[in-house]
């Protein structure tokens, strides 16, 4: 009798267990990681890691490839190779961490060849693989995908900050222009330009920071903003007057310094600093591209000439610009390549084809140029960033809705700022729209 009632003991522990389990992962994902991911995934790294050098051809052996038998040379691969050293696996939020010590001779790519064996080998969302220091790599497994459902993080505090939405290591995806004062969002059509623009704005809408629209396709996307907007440009002669009177406005902030002998406005007394500009263009192409009229190619140069000048002397007199666009390269024109290397952050979402990551992040790195091509349709607002500090992510930026953006512009419409230098080049959004 005492055998069926412990047996239907140990199996009503076991069905509790399993459901608390199956409750803690869905409800407490990063307990159920500590309490049963890691070990098991800790067990599977060192319990695989011979067998995945060996096959991944990260196994060297110390003994010659060619040898005296008798009287002959036979050539071949040794016996034994040995597998580089391996730290104990140290537990992430949601992931793993080890670090391996390279044998001499060896260099991180053929261990970034080597991530996808990880992956299966450990079974685990992704492996990225970074050199800390020379000679040694970091392998940073990542359980689950974390931008399936960011967790939302504090919005900073700082001026020009903004929180964009969450990075693949858990961390907060923030855009800060006095770090990087210009930035370039590149992603083919409905990929998360135009929403992450629009967190931006709401970002930027409750600090004292005169935002500026660019938006030619007739300002579908950011006319939704345009109370909050200081001047709103939807057509690219519109454009011309708001570039042109932005640069007059930066020869007098210039001039504003030079006669206070400093080298930016930040290092001006608070009285005499004038407000930060940021401009916003969406679609990027519809100022480059002229359909060959003698005007349009005017003003397309213009645009051209006027958005580098913003770009190469803005970022120290407060002006900052973020430019969206489906494509970034020199089939734009010859200026934009210049433009886009003044644009100093890059944010790259799925893409059509490899060249239009290339464009956006190949001069920076080529790692990351492969992770933006691997972004599907589904993953909407995924993207590869980058960082003050020259590394990169992936990153997913939070959803805003639109009339969630909308009612937050429309709340700090009474604060935005009126730029005297843009009076006459745009009609000025009247009192209504505010
Ligand atoms: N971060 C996100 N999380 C979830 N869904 C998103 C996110 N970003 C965008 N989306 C979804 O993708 C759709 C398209 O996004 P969006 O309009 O920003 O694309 P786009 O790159 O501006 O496209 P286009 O080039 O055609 O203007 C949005 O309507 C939204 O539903
Ligand atoms: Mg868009």
């Amino acid at each position: 009798m005492r055998g069926p009632i412990s047996l239907a003991f140990a199996l009503a522990v076991l069905a509790w267990v399993l459901v608390v389990g199956d409750l803690v992962r869905r409800h407490r994902p990063a307990w159920h990681w500590y309490l049963i991911g890691y070990p098991v995934a800790a067990f599977r790294v060192l319990s695989t890691w011979r067998k995945v050098a060996v096959l991944n051809d990260l196994a060297v052996s110390h003994r010659p490839r060619r040898g005296l038998l008798g009287e002959l040379m036979v050539k071949g691969d040794p016996l034994r190779p040995v597998a580089p050293r391996v730290s104990f696996p140290r537990a992430t939020r949601m992931g793993l961490t080890v670090i391996v010590r390279l044998h001499a001779g060896q260099t991180p790519a053929t261990y970034m060849k080597a991530a996808d064996a990880f992956v299966h080998a450990w079974r685990v969302h992704g492996v990225r693989v970074t050199s800390p220091e020379r000679g040694l790599v970091m392998l940073t497994a990542t359980a689950t995908d974390p931008l399936e459902r960011p967790g939302l993080a504090a919005a900073p505090a700082e001026l020009l900050s903004a929180l964009i939405g969450a990075l693949e290591t858990g961390g907060a995806w923030v855009i800060n222009l006095r770090l990087v004062p210009h930035w370039l969002i590149a992603g083919a059509t409905r990929s998360g330009k135009s929403t992450l623009l629009a967190r931006l704005i709401t970002q930027l809408a409750s600090q004292p920071v005169a935002l500026v629209g660019v938006d030619c396709k007739g300002g579908m996307e950011l006319g939704l903003f345009s109370g909050r907007l200081s001047a709103l440009a939807t057509c690219r002669r519109e454009a011309v007057g708001v570039l042109s009177a932005l640069v007059v406005d930066m020869q007098g902030r210039m001039q504003l310094c030079r006669s206070a002998g400093v080298r930016s406005i930040w290092e001006l007394p608070d009285p005499l600093r004038p407000i930060p500009v940021v401009v916003i263009v969406d679609e990027i192409a519809e100022l480059y591209l002229s359909d060959g009229t003698r005007e349009s190619k005017a003003e397309t140069e213009q645009c051209s000439t006027l958005l580098l000048r913003l770009a190469q002397l803005g970022a120290a007199l407060g002006l900052h610009l973020v430019v969206a666009g489906q494509r970034v390269g020199s089939d734009l024109g010859s200026g934009v390549t210049a433009l886009r290397a003044q644009l100093g952050g890059r944010i790259c979402h799925r893409v059509n084809d490899p060249g239009t990551a290339e464009m956006a992040l190949g001069d920076l790195n080529k790692d990351a140029v492969a992770v933006a091509q691997a972004i599907t349709a589904e993953e909407r607002g995924v993207a590869v960033c980058t960082s003050p500090d020259g590394g990169w992510s992936r990153a997913r930026s939070y959803l805003t809705p639109t009339e969630e953006a909308v009612a937050i512009t429309k709340k700090y419409a009474a604060t935005t700022p009126v730029l005297a230098a843009l009076h006459g080049a745009v009609e000025f959004l009247d009192g209504d729209d505010k």
